[in-house]
């Protein structure tokens, strides 16, 4: 199995902020259609695109979509905290969910895709905290609540851009690794915010993620965005895998991920890195 994957195109018509210089927001669109190019030359299975699609304007996604259209693969999204950022206006935004899974073809917040092989779970890692919701609504107070009381716990990744699954979620996940299980398939997690190694912009709830990645060993690996500069780790031999932002410096980041066996490959492409991966 091949796929392509590329995280945090992050698209906005604006200059490099002064605090972060690196994130070049106009170039994504160059960097997307090349992407898209290289992978219609690939035999894969589908594309990834692992959220921040978009860095913070609605109308980005119309200078987006048309690139994403000359794909010859199916591209599977899931949510990053920027796709729901303003400036949707505020009546629009957050709590527009519906919208949002239109514009990006998705069934539902979180969803999965069963192949011969394998059952990818397109995780939510919005869905608790401050990111999805409008301010005052009962989810945005339980979820300034939730990173307040982190916080003073000293966790790094209290942050407002950083979210957590809900209880529900986390069901879902073990239930649909339980039905894999059953068809003698393996499962791999694919989410916007990284798990593991520890980090300051790891989901809030990483470590019951964590616990279902060491409970079921049908789990092989967990894939995500959101930290720009990559990273990787394995979690009692489960690969974590974090993969480079594209909207970050000059230079174009994707990747092909395959799957044979035990064994798994990433050829990164640009910033990418190359990494032999050993499932387990
Ligand atoms: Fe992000």
């Amino acid at each position: 199995m091949r796929i392509g994957i590329i995280a945090d195109c992050q698209y906005a018509d604006f200059d490099s902020p002064d605090l972060a210089p690196q994130r070049k927001y106009r170039m994504s669109t160059n960097k997307l259609q090349q992407a898209i190019t290289f992978f219609n030359s690939q035999d894969l299975d589908f594309v990834i695109h692992l959220g921040d699609l978009i860095d913070q304007n609605k109308d980005s996604f119309k200078h987006l979509m048309p690139i994403l259209n000359t794909s010859r693969h199916k591209i599977y999204h899931l949510l990053g905290n920027h796709d729901f950022y303003p400036v949707w206006p505020e009546q629009e935004i957050r709590n527009n969910h519906q919208e949002l899974l239109k514009i990006l073809n998705m069934p539902s917040k979180y969803y999965s895709l069963i192949t011969d092989e394998f059952v990818f779970l397109f995780l939510d890692t919005n869905e608790v905290g401050v990111i999805e919701w409008n301010e005052g609504t009962k989810e945005y107070l339980e979820g300034e609540l939730l990173i307040s009381q982190l916080r003073k716990k000293g966790y790094i990744n209290a942050q407002t851009w950083n979210g957590a699954l809900s209880s529900a979620q986390l069901g879902w996940i073990e239930q649909q690794i339980k039905m894999a299980a059953k068809s003698d398939l393996r499962v791999i997690l694919c989410g916007h915010h990284p798990v593991f190694p520890s980090h300051r912009e790891n989901l809030l709830n990483s470590e019951k993620v964590l616990e279902i990645i060491s409970n079921y060993p049908e789990v092989v690996m967990y894939l995500n965005g959101h930290n720009h500069d990559g990273n990787y780790g394995e979690y009692r031999k489960v690969p974590c895998i974090t993969f480079f932002g594209m909207v970050d410096t000059n230079e174009n980041s994707y990747a092909v991920l395959e799957l044979s066996g035990n064994k798994g490959y990433i050829k990164g492409y640009g910033r990418e890195i190359n990494r032999e991966i050993k499932l387990r």
